[in-house]
């Protein structure tokens, strides 16, 4: 298999959804931060925030009223050490396969510094429930954007499960025999 760094990083990450104490470094997300807003977009409209909540506060804040909305109420979004909120305009088209986009480069970027990731998806309906919404509204996520993905990031407390790949690949052409 011809690889290189990219590559390499591509196979290695895994969700990680148990993190030690370590923090991660600023300028680390700093960078994410950067790859987040190089994603594709449809049409190039970039039409996306990225909140990066450093807090651990914070983020405990959020996962409370989340867990009281959904009625989970020891929900903690695994504790991560930074948050990485991707919200889109409401109704934007395209808002959801943009966000994946982006959502990817960050889980990406971060398993190239030995971040380990997860995708947190229970914002999703639940956005606009009031105590929900006040958070997001702290957080400065736009009173009209919505939140399809969030990003849990720290480092892995344990070594990630490795699960098999199973989907199939159909090959057509002249070196589908190879
Ligand atoms: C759209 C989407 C939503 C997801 N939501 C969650 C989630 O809410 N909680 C969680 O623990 N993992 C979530 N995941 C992670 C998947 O469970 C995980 O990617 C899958 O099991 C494959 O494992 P891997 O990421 O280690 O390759 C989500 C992944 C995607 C793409």
């Amino acid at each position: 298999m011809k690889t290189n760094g990219t590559i390499e990083t591509i196979l290695k990450r895994r969700s990680v959804r148990s993190f030690d104490e370590r923090p991660i470094p600023h300028e680390e997300l700093e960078t994410i931060a950067l790859c987040a807003k190089h994603a594709p977009s449809a049409n190039n409209r970039q039409e996306w925030v990225f909140v990066f909540v450093e807090d651990r506060g914070r983020i405990a804040q959020l996962a409370s009223v989340m867990g009281e909305a959904m009625g989970r109420e020891s929900y903690t979004m695994y504790a991560p050490q930074a948050l990485v909120v991707v919200a889109h305009k409401k109704g934007a088209p395209f808002g959801r396969e943009d966000d994946g986009c982006a959502m990817e480069n960050i889980m990406l970027a971060a398993a190239s510094f030995g971040i380990g990731s997860v995708w947190i998806n229970q914002l999703q309906g639940i956005c606009d429930e009031p105590e929900v919404r006040a958070c997001l509204d702290a957080l400065g996520v736009p009173a009209d954007y919505e939140v399809h993905g969030m990003a849990a990031l720290g480092y892995a407390a344990s070594e990630p499960v490795h699960l098999e790949r199973t989907s199939p690949v159909v090959w057509v052409g002249p070196d589908a025999d190879a």
